[in-house]
């Protein structure tokens, strides 16, 4: 008999025909999500489960699935899985890392100049037909070239982001609770910088973190007031990483220039003070939204699942490391800095 699986939405059809060809698989809500209580009667006969980034996986769930040896995330994120738990029930967690890496940084790009140049406002503006001739400050936007770009978080796709920053001669720090080797910094043409400096030098400040206890609220009230009053902040990594009501005061308020966010803290649900405001750019979570990105994302989720339900060790099994030891604490990551570079 072949293993049994969840698939709480409908994938690409590549992705169906593979996961066809191995497993008896069940198919969630057609073209919704599942409900909890949905997802919780669904999953109590089945070995694996291929869940997206929408759906909460938490100890209840498991709970209700006594056979489940696999969640498959279709997700480089997974702050939706409860992970200790599933670490303690010997349930293998993965994730879809790499596949998306290029789209999420040419999407973190595009916000970070159409927030720059406030394309949003110009284009609805040329659309109202108000465009009555050139104008030497109309729509005056900022300049990126030469600027100085702030990186939080220097995984995979925050060095993406730094690699495309070259091209606009900019100097780029970077803030991460494991920095870079001294050769991988020059290559990246980034400088390791405390959370604090990088607040306050950065023009751009972009967020690439992964959501845990230690990162959320990581930009609020606070940490706004340090920025740059000409600075722009981009959020494609966890909504709840910044605190969303603060960032609309600090919008409203002149403490920081705009914004541009492709993810936000009650996802779906936006901050109604943040559609009320001009300068910040708002997209619905699209940040690896490309054909061939989304294609590989299913696919790699769905050879997660087959692997991990065919007995095979899942390509990217998610480790487990204690996440909230990776606090975002500056005076611990510059010790580690100064004595790497030390020894
Ligand atoms: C992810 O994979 O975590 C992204 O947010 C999906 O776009």
């Amino acid at each position: 008999m072949r293993p049994k699986a969840l698939i709480t939405r409908k994938l690409l059809p590549e992705a169906h025909a593979f996961l066809d060809r191995h497993l008896d698989v069940e198919i969630g809500a057609a073209g919704r999500d599942l409900t909890r209580e949905e997802l919780i009667f669904k999953i109590r006969d089945k070995e694996g489960l291929l869940s997206l980034l929408v759906d909460t996986v938490d100890r209840e769930v498991m709970e209700a699935a006594p056979r489940l040896k696999i969640i498959a995330n279709c997700a480089v994120g997974y702050n939706n899985i409860d992970t200790a738990w599933a670490a303690e029930r010997g349930i293998m967690v993965t994730n879809t890392p790499g596949v998306l890496t290029d789209s999420t940084a040419d999407l973190t790009w595009a916000l970070i100049l159409t927030a720059a140049r406030r394309l949003p406002q110009a284009d609805r503006y040329t659309r109202q037909g108000r465009f009555s001739g050139w104008a030497l400050d109309l729509f005056l936007g900022r300049d990126i070239t030469g600027k100085c770009l702030g990186i939080v978080g220097m995984g995979r796709i925050g060095r993406a982001v730094a690699l495309r920053a070259q091209a606009f001669r900019m100097e780029t720090l970077y803030f991460d609770p494991h920095p870079l080797d001294p050769e991988e910094e020059r290559s990246f043409n980034a400088a390791y910088a405390s959370f604090e400096k990088l607040l306050a030098r950065a023009d751009i400040v972009t967020l690439h973190t992964s959501l845990t206890e230690a990162s959320f609220h990581l930009i609020g009230a606070r940490e706004l007031t340090r920025m740059k009053k000409t600075a722009i902040l981009i959020n494609v990594s966890r909504g709840p990483v910044v605190d969303e009501k603060a960032l609309v005061r600090a919008l409203k308020g002149g403490e920081i220039w705009a914004a541009g966010l492709d993810v936000f803290e009650w996802e779906p649900r936006i901050e109604p003070g943040l559609l009320e405001l001009e300068n910040v750019v708002l997209l619905p979570h699209i940040g690896s939204a490309s054909f061939e990105t989304r294609l590989a994302m299913a696919s790699t989720a769905a050879c997660n699942l087959v692997a991990g339900l065919s007995g095979e060790a899942p390509p990217n099994l998610v480790k487990l490391p204690e996440l909230n030891d990776l606090k975002l604490d500056d005076s611990r990551v510059e010790s580690a800095v100064a004595a790497r570079r030390k020894g």
